[in-house]
């Protein structure tokens, strides 16, 4: 098969099998182009995209724009707060003064759930999800996936524990149901306050016991604590949320196997992962992001149809 199921990348859970597999194989190919010498290709040359970022972003915001200029495409930045977005325009509005001047694609974080889907009903571009809120963030789980893999060599039959703030995360829920769809075992471990009560009912176990749960995985995938989306306190203090939750080096070294140590960033160091684990040989956190251009290039590629 040597095209996508679907004409936007809205989330992981539109994605088959066969398409996230398509996106890792590509992304090889274009992990080796941005080794070489001369890291760029004409892919995606005379293709406009327009990154349209209202939330905040680093890691994301930057991949992106890095692969599209790998590809030789013509890049626009959209960043709500020096906007019109703040005289009170709407997205729509926004999204359709934008495409008026020849924009193929649209690359956009937002911090409302569906947000992307909203905007691929109402305007006529590709539309990239670049996280919605607390829904989705299909390229980070698509690059996680593409760096698991490296490090093991295959996805299916590993088990992954995610640890921390499931109930405000997309890299969780995107991670899930890319991870099952690739055949791994996955946990979800953390305070009761922050794991949905649904999260069961999408196949993966629960756990509230952190050393059980890195007793149990090949994988720790290390959360944030998104304070910025919590209105009411979901555990008395950061200082047991640490004790309970957060791996530091001592714990890492006292399991009975050596795991692979993940965190999508950004970090809140000595929260969720002490700086000793970020910065062991047993994490692969700038590997992580290191794959996320290439993952990212793949993603574009495949959507610009260009086969
Ligand atoms: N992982 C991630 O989405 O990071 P940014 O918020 O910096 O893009």
């Amino acid at each position: 098969m040597s095209n996508l199921s679907t004409k936007h990348l809205l989330g992981i859970k539109e994605l088959t099998a066969a398409d996230i597999n398509l996106i890792l194989n590509t992304a090889d190919s274009f992990k080796e182009v941005i080794n070489r010498p001369i890291k760029k290709v004409p892919s995606l040359r005379d293709i406009t995209i327009a990154n349209l970022f209202f939330e905040n972003s680093t890691r994301t915001k930057l991949s992106f724009e890095l692969a599209e200029k790998r590809l030789s495409a013509d890049v626009i930045n959209f960043s709500s707060s020096s906007s019109s977005v703040k005289k009170g325009e709407t997205l729509i509005d926004t999204v359709n003064n934008i495409l008026a001047m020849k924009v193929d694609m649209v690359v956009m974080r937002h911090p409302n759930p569906g947000a992307a889907v909203f905007l691929s009903k109402h305007v006529d571009a590709k539309i990239v999800n670049a996280g919605d809120g607390a829904h989705e963030h299909p390229t980070q789980a698509l690059l996680d996936a593409f760096s698991i893999n490296e490090k093991l060599g295959n996805i299916k039959g590993k088990k992954i524990v995610i640890v921390g703030d499931i109930l405000h995360s997309r890299v969780a829920l995107s991670n899930i149901f890319c991870l099952q769809k690739l055949g791994a075992e996955v946990m979800v471990c953390g305070p009761t306050t922050l794991i949905p009560k649904y999260i069961a009912s999408l196949g993966v176990k629960v756990g509230h016991n952190l050393r059980e749960a890195l007793e149990w995985c090949d994988v720790a995938n290390m959360l944030r604590i998104q304070l910025e989306r919590q209105e009411i306190k979901y555990f008395p203090s950061l200082r047991e949320y640490t004790m309970l939750y957060g791996l530091n080096k001592e714990l890492l070294n006292s399991l009975s196997k050596k795991i692979i140590v993940m965190h999508p960033g950004p970090i809140n160091r000595g929260v969720e992962i002490t700086s000793d684990v970020a910065d062991s040989d047993q994490s692969i956190i700038l590997e992580q992001v290191e794959n996320g251009v290439a993952v990212r290039m793949a993603v574009l590629f495949l959507l610009a149809g260009r086969v």
